[in-house]
């Protein structure tokens, strides 16, 4: 073989090599799918509509964060409201929200004026819709079992295995 067509078959080789390099990276990236945001809301858009105006009348952005945003200027340190619906039904909702003291039914350490206030004041019909929208937000699961996993390592120590 010549010197330069040694050189030709060590490009090709290197090349080749290269492309098919670059296609498992490709497929790699393919497969590996953007997981997004975690969080969605299963209610009809009506009802999403009108439960965002409830929510910003009765000031709940004060001191939740819903969708990742919150009122920066509070720092009530009260739960997130994404993904509650994968945590509490639509009748423990309007139970809570019609109730006259919520902590009863969740106990609270903060100072009074942080707590969750009482909205049995509310017309049925809103509470009723706040109940149906805060519990049509929901968390996807995956997120959930890394939570859970992260919590897990981070407080024993150990890897996870359910
Ligand atoms: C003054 C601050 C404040 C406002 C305003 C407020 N919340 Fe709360 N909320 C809290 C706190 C703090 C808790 C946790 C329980 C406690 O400490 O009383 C809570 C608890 C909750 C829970 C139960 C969370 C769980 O873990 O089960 C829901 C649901 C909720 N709030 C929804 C709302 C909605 C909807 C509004 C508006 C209509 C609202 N909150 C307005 C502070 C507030």
């Amino acid at each position: 073989m010549k010197k330069g067509e040694k050189g030709i078959l060590i490009g090709i080789a290197v090349f080749s090599i290269t492309m098919m390099l670059a296609q498992g990276i490709m497929i790699s990236q393919e497969t590996e799918k953007d997981p997004g945001i975690p969080f969605y809301s299963t209610a009809p858009k009506e009802v999403q509509l009108q439960a965002s105006v409830l929510y910003k009348k009765y000031d709940c952005r004060d001191c939740h964060s819903l969708w990742g945003l919150r009122n920066i200027m509070q720092a009530v340190p009260a739960p997130s409201l994404d993904g509650m619906g994968s945590l509490r039904s639509e009748e423990w909702l309007y139970t809570y929200f019609s109730a006259e003291d919520p902590q009863a039914i969740l106990p609270s350490r903060l100072k009074p004026r942080f707590r969750m206030p009482s909205f049995s004041h509310l017309p049925e019909s809103e509470r009723r819709l706040l109940a149906r929208y805060v519990a049509s937000l929901k968390v996807e699961d995956w997120y959930l079992k890394e939570t859970q996993k992260a919590a897990y390592e981070k407080l024993t120590g150990e890897e996870y295995k359910p």
